[in-house]
């Protein structure tokens, strides 16, 4: 691509206004950068490069003249506006579900199958914000021990529901505050509950992300992405994974457990070398320094942190460890960033 016309489409979401700072900070050679939103934002005006830039509602013909665009406003809209722009020339990277298993679509995280963009026909999927966290330590180790089975836990901070995630986690400490030693006893019939979260989620735990499997499972819609995506970046389709995501009361970072089994056997001083190599990912693991990651660690990070190396005892073939990673950032606009970077090398923007 040359003069390139670059469009951010959900500009006020969580995800797009990181968008907005991340193609500044990585200087993206873009000409002109255009933002839409719903028409509840139209006259907002968000700043890139010093300047002010107005917000624009979606029309029909939003994408013409635009060669890029990178979309974050929900799957339905996604589904509704994508197409269209594809057919008629503009390459999307879309941070929603819509697209992510279409054999079709590549689904692409660049420090790991950077290669699967190439046969892309205007669409490209961005992975789940939880599935990429355990994808950058996974990808590396799989490379080097060949992962056969994974169980994760993970620990989901409120922004991944968005902006609405994080008021409603605010104003329900707000809520709360002076009456933290009531909550021994908690008054159920008390308790702040908001439209986001289906349970108070200050000072409280939610074990589901999303909504259950209509399917029947028993699974979360959240918890069955992990399973598909790292399928489909690792290109492993038998790979046995059994997730569990839960909403934690923490502003931005999701960490994750992971316990992986691999056909080779493998140990955790082997695991972290393998690691400390591995572009994306930095090594917090010293539990004598008492060194780990947490969320607050990694927020405003662009490497997922990994620490709590270790092997469970009697299985020289599996390891445990914990990944956290910046949501809004590598786990959904920096990794959109960064396709969209891949996309503007001459050789794969075919
Ligand atoms: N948050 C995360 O950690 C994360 C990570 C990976 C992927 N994602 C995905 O990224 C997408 C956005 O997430 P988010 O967290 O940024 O959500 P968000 O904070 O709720 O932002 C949603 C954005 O979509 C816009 N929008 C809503 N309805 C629209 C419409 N009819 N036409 C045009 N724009 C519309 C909103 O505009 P208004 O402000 O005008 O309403 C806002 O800019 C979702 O698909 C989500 O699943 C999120």
């Amino acid at each position: 691509m040359g003069s390139m016309r670059v469009a951010v489409v959900g500009a006020t979401g969580a995800v797009g206004r990181e968008m907005i700072r991340i193609l500044e900070e990585r200087e993206f050679p873009l000409d002109e950068l255009i933002l839409f939103a719903s028409a509840r934002s139209e006259g907002k005006r968000l700043s890139f490069r010093g300047e002010s830039h107005p917000v624009r509602g979606l029309d029909d013909g939003w994408f013409k003249g635009v060669d890029l665009a990178l979309v974050s406003a929900g799957s339905g809209i996604a589904r509704k506006i994508i197409p269209r722009a594809a057919a008629g020339g503009t390459v999307s990277v879309d941070n929603s579900s819509a697209f992510r298993m279409d054999p079709s679509v590549p689904l692409v995280v660049p420090e790991i199958n950077p290669d699967a963009l190439g046969g892309h026909r205007g669409i490209v999927a961005n992975g789940n914000c939880t599935a990429i966290t355990a994808l950058m330590p996974l990808a590396p180790l799989h490379r080097a021990f060949g992962l056969r089975s994974l169980v994760t836990s993970s620990y989901q901070s409120v922004s991944g529901a968005g902006m609405k995630g994080i008021r409603e986690l605010a104003e329900q400490v707000e809520k709360l505050h002076g009456q933290e030693e009531t909550l021994g006893y908690p008054d159920a019939a008390a308790l702040p509950v908001g439209d986001v979260f289906p349970r108070t989620i200050a000072f409280n735990v939610i074990p589901m992300c999303e909504e259950f499997d209509p399917g029947g499972t028993g699974f979360t819609t959240e918890e069955l992405k992990m399973g598909g995506e790292i399928r489909k970046v690792l290109g492993l389709p038998d790979l046995a994974v059994a997730a569990t995501a839960v909403r934690v009361p923490v502003a931005v970072g999701h960490g994750v457990s992971v316990y992986g089994r691999f056909e080779a056997r493998v140990t955790a001083e082997g695991a972290r070398e393998t690691l400390e190599s591995a572009s994306g990912v930095r090594v917090v693991d010293d539990p004598s320094a008492g060194a780990f990651p947490t969320p607050l660690d990694a927020a405003g990070l662009d490497d997922v942190l990994v620490g709590r190396i270790r092997q469970p005892e009697d299985d020289p073939h599996a390891l445990m460890l914990f990944a956290v990673g910046d949501n809004l950032r590598k786990g959904a606009a920096l990794n959109a960033v960064q396709i969209a970077e891949l996309l503007a090398r001459p050789a794969a923007s075919a």
